[in-house]
């Protein structure tokens, strides 16, 4: 399976995986984060989005399936798996993962727009993340404000890659991809002028799929007040758990 385009398919059959001690019933071939989800358990993910097909890139929802390291999002379940989820030395493993994205891109939480409704920020806060065990790399990156209704901040990006599949998958346009290696790597726009030069809307399903404030819709930020944003409610998971 690939983990960048192709969804496992599902097959309706029901078969048994144990995730934590319990018991939970999958429909064969679907992923363990799906199945997990259905059964109101959370397993903590960021560049995985419900709709899209998986992209296997932030290792936030690492598992254990039968004792090794697995992502969730692109593991398909089958009958008999033995899971390790909620455990100190994974949520441990994921916090590191929430810790590096802080201190690789440049995140100032009081001043962002997307505050309270960031996934990144939730994940530091339900992982227990205090301060950045890691150096800053107080990295340049570049802000694109040249369309008139969407920014793009690549100081907030976390390379989740949720934009380009949304507009490829969704859209139909693919105006977003990765370009670069290693600490180059960067969100790219199918535009040498930036993303006034792309087709992009700000009703865009890419622009919905950020899962930070680095693609955000203009003269929207403050709409709903900071104390009332999503995550300023309920901590991120809680909405799978209900
Ligand atoms: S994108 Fe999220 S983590 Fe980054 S500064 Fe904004 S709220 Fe904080
Ligand atoms: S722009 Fe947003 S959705 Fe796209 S890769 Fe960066 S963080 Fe992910
Ligand atoms: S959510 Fe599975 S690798 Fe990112």
């Amino acid at each position: 399976m690939s983990a960048q385009n192709d969804t496992p398919e599902t097959s309706g059959e029901t078969v048994k995986l144990l995730i934590d001690g319990v018991e939970i019933p999958a429909r064969e071939g679907q992923t363990i984060l799906e199945a997990a989800a259905d059964a109101g358990i959370y397993v903590p993910r960021l560049c995985y989005r419900e709709g899209l097909p998986p992209g296997g890139h932030c290792r936030i929802c690492t598992v254990k399936v039968n004792g090794r390291p697995t992502s969730a999002c692109t593991f398909p379940a089958s009958e008999g798996l033995v899971l390790e989820n909620n455990t100190d030395e994974l949520n441990t493993m994921r916090r590191q993962v929430v810790e590096m994205l802080f201190v690789e891109g440049n995140h100032v939480c009081p001043s962002c727009e997307a505050s309270g409704d960031c996934e990144l920020q939730a994940l530091g806060y339900r992982l227990g993340m205090i301060a950045p065990q890691y150096p800053y790399q107080n990295t340049t990156r570049e802000l694109d404000a040249s369309h008139p209704d969407v920014m793009l901040d690549r100081n907030r990006c976390v390379l989740c890659g949720r934009c380009a599949r949304a507009s490829r998958e969704l859209d139909g346009k693919s105006v977003f991809g990765f370009e670069g290696r290693g600490i180059g790597k960067r969100i790219a726009v199918n535009a040498s002028h930036g993303l006034a030069g792309t087709d992009i809307d700000a009703a865009d399903e890419a622009v919905a799929a950020c899962p930070t404030g680095c693609l955000l819709v203009k003269r929207q930020a403050n709409l709903i007040p900071v104390g009332k944003r999503t995550y300023d409610k309920t901590p991120i998971g809680t909405d799978v758990e209900a």
